[in-house]
């Protein structure tokens, strides 16, 4: 690309400053956002790094069976995890399957709040409901046999009782699954000595104390299956440093390579992108004005004097303010107090193990990577937009996921935006070649960045923890 700027590109140039300290040449996320006219929240105004060493990551750990079978057993029954939205079961009776590698979870509205069962029966086993998904029912019965138990879970009916004298009824019951609750959405945990979710989610609570995700309502569900490790998956959406080779349509409006990168306790990172200015990769920077002009491409059609940047303006402010307005419009709510940042900026944060949540107003997402069953070379990647909720307080059913296929490009999805659709077209095109090229690999692992790919690093020493903790504790 010819508009890009020379930058040193031998990694040895930069030898001379401790690791992890160097950044990319230019202003921070920070610097920008000091002149935005609607300031951001304190917590976009720190920020958290630590370097954690520069070993290569073994690639053993994202196609090797045995490690996968470790992961089942010490990571996902173990951790906490969204199984679904609060709006999903509205009703007492209303429920919803989770899935995650083998295990799968029954989440029941009961008159007694939210409960989560191991979804099987205790007669021989079957699947009280057979697959992923929403539902409702007054009672749970199998459908084999038939045995029957309350939505509170304790034992009704058996068939031909005459036949089952061992059976008792208080021996019987459902056996729970830890549930919590937070932002709107419904957790569960295998692990009955697990930790509360509210230590679990460590600055969480605190950093979206303002961003009050249980009042958004979700607009938009897809899933595709991805030929790929679930943290393969994963660790594409948790860094910006594609952007440059992977992205080169978002280089105008987007602070791709002074993104800045958070990380927390053990299950939380963050990285915040800043929006509306120019690529500090680019050689010939836009002005303001054709920074706004470039970052309606995905809408031509949108033209409108709220659009032209005043005198001691950015793009930002203008960009902010315009968005507030037509948002605000479409949602039916009172944006006036939410700031430049929140309206505009990449903001993410990642829960271990595999929920990424966006709490920006304009871009809303929530992203999940699952397992699937026993594969370690498949994944889910779910995507949601969580927008909203009037000011009226009446929201829309959450849709059904739109499952697109393997094959299939995103502008499938009604309602995306085609310019997102081609991203994630892109970021899932890489996935495979990725996955395929561990094994054909002469090289056992990959070497990360030190501050762009620190939050995968991160993820990846988390992931250590759960696996020593349980080779410890035998
Ligand atoms: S396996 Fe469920 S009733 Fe028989
Ligand atoms: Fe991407």
């Amino acid at each position: 690309m010819n508009d890009r700027i020379s930058m040193p590109l031998i990694p040895g140039d930069y030898a001379g400053l401790p690791p992890g300290a160097a950044r990319c040449p230019g202003p921070s996320a920070q610097d920008i956002v000091a002149r935005d006219e609607n300031p951001p929240p304190p917590v976009l105004r720190e920020s958290r790094y630590e370097f954690l060493g520069d070993a290569d990551i073994d690639y053993r750990r994202y196609t090797s069976r045995e490690h996968y079978e470790q992961e089942m057993t010490h990571v996902w029954a173990k951790t906490w995890q969204w199984a679904c939205r609060e709006e999903h079961i509205p009703q007492v009776g209303d429920y919803y399957v989770y899935e995650v590698g083998p295990h799968s979870v029954l989440v029941v509205r009961t008159e007694s709040g939210i409960k989560a069962y191991y979804n099987s029966c205790l007669h021989r086993g079957t699947k009280l409901r057979p697959e992923e998904g929403m539902g409702s029912a007054q009672e749970l019965r199998c459908p084999y046999h038939g045995w029957t138990w309350s939505l509170e879970g304790r034992l009704k009916s058996v068939p031909c009782a005459w036949d089952f004298p061992h059976v008792k009824p208080e021996a019987y019951s459902l056996p729970e699954v830890k549930v919590g609750l937070w932002g709107g959405f419904v957790f569960i945990n295998l692990d009955e000595n697990a930790p509360s979710l509210e230590s679990y989610l460590e600055v969480l609570p605190e950093h979206f104390r303002d961003w009050d995700l249980g009042q958004r309502y979700t607009e938009l569900h897809m899933g595709k299956v991805l030929p790929c490790n679930w943290k393969t998956g994963l660790e594409a959406f948790i860094e910006s440093y594609h952007v440059l080779e992977t992205h080169p349509q978002l280089l105008h409006g987007t602070g791709d390579a002074n993104v800045q990168y958070d990380l927390y306790g053990d299950h939380v990172t963050r990285f915040y992108a800043v929006g509306g200015v120019n690529s500090p990769h680019l050689d010939k920077p836009l002005g303001e004005q054709e920074l706004v002009n470039t970052m309606l491409i995905g809408d031509r059609s949108v033209v409108s004097d709220d659009l032209v940047v005043g005198e001691g303006e950015t793009a930002r402010i203008v960009m902010a303010r315009f968005l507030r307005k037509i948002l605000g419009e479409k949602y039916a709510t009172d944006l006036s107090g939410v700031s430049d940042a929140e309206m505009i900026d990449t903001i993410e944060y990642h829960l271990f193990p595999n929920m990424i949540l966006f709490p920006g107003v304009s871009l809303p997402m929530v992203y999940r990577f699952r397992p699937l069953g026993m594969e370690p070379e498949r994944c889910l990647f779910e995507i949601l937009f969580l927008r909203p909720v009037p000011d009226s307080g009446q929201q829309p059913d959450p849709p059904e996921m739109v499952l697109v296929g393997e094959e299939e490009s995103y502008s499938v999805v009604p309602g995306l935006d085609p310019v997102l659709a081609r991203v994630y077209d892109q970021d899932t095109a890489n996935l495979r070649s990725q996955q395929l090229g561990f094994k054909a690999s002469k090289k056992a692992g990959q070497t990360l960045g030190n501050y762009q790919e620190a939050r995968i690093r991160h993820f990846e020493r988390t992931v250590d923890r759960y696996l020593a903790r349980a080779a410890a504790a035998k």
